[in-house]
């Protein structure tokens, strides 16, 4: 079976994002070789350099104008995470080191920033034009001004009404099968609006992401309801029950209205599915 590399740009992303994310899971599938974490690490590293998306640059605001970031790679029985990282170009790279170079899972917040300098990675504003607007929008609405929100949001997100105005754009994701081998990685600014401090789905393992000898599993869309669902683990266990097309989709009729997404790779399928727009990019080679 062939080899695969399969990239999201989140829930919500419009599907005009296709070619761009084509080309990167091409031009990561020709930049490295052998191991499957080199190309989901690649790919969505390009993610995170394009402003278009909420991962790295682009990452949206947390209410109090901060940006914090949430970034995890696996691969069979490893794993490595960075939550709540601040003033990095790309979490996901340091989420590799964390999973190569300490004996951690998971390092969050100040300690993040601080392993991230230690290994080089220099300080970096991801601030765009277009994520301090949306910041703008939320403030506006907590000072009482009148924005549209969104009804899916102010149905199923709580937040969105007690906090503020919502992006409705998420999480850039990646996928690997190479040499029968699995691999997966994610990134994030978050589910917009959201507190200082607020862990999604994206750097825990079983929710956000998981890969093991059996196929790799990467979400998107409101991390509180990923992880209420587990919607990575339970995808991955049921590899192999029926085609995963199908597992995907059911999976994703759990979450009703509730934004979500999420790609997939097995031994010899891989598949994608949302409930909303989102865009996705494959490169599959022999
Ligand atoms: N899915 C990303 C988040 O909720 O943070």
């Amino acid at each position: 079976m062939a080899n695969v590399l399969l990239i999201h740009g989140g829930a919500g992303s419009d599907n005009s994002f296709t070619e761009t994310l084509n080309r990167y899971a091409e031009n990561s599938s020709r930049k490295v070789s052998g191991n499957p974490l080199d190309f989901v690490v690649d790919s969505v590293r390009l993610m995170e350099d394009d402003s278009s998306f909420n991962a790295g640059t682009g990452s949206v605001k947390r209410i109090d104008g901060s940006i914090q970031m949430d970034a995890a790679v696996m691969t069979p029985n490893q794993i490595g995470a960075v939550s709540a990282i601040e003033r990095v170009k790309n979490p996901v790279m340091v989420a590799r080191e964390v999973m190569l170079q300490t004996p951690h899972v998971m390092i969050t917040g100040d300690g993040a920033i601080k392993f991230a300098r230690a290994l080089g990675f220099e300080d970096y504003d991801p601030t765009t034009e277009r994520t301090e607007n949306i910041w703008k929008k939320t403030v506006d609405y907590f000072n009482g001004k009148e924005v549209e929100l969104p009804e899916r949001y102010s149905n199923y997100y709580k937040y969105a009404k007690i906090f503020g105005f919502p992006q409705a754009k998420d999480t850039v994701g990646a996928v690997a099968r190479v040499d029968g081998k699995f691999a997966a990685a994610v990134s994030t600014g978050g589910s917009s609006p959201m507190m200082r401090g607020r862990v999604g789905d994206s750097p825990l393992p079983g929710a956000g992401l998981y890969a093991g000898e059996k196929g790799a599993v990467v979400a998107t869309g409101i991390g509180e309801e990923i992880i209420r669902k587990m919607m990575c683990y339970d995808i991955y266990n049921r590899i192999g029950t029926k085609p995963l097309s199908e597992i995907v989709k059911e999976k994703v009729a759990e979450f009703g209205d509730v934004l979500v997404g999420v790609i997939a790779v097995s031994k010899d399928e891989y598949a994608s599915y949302s409930n909303s727009s989102m865009a996705t990019g494959v490169c599959t080679w022999p």
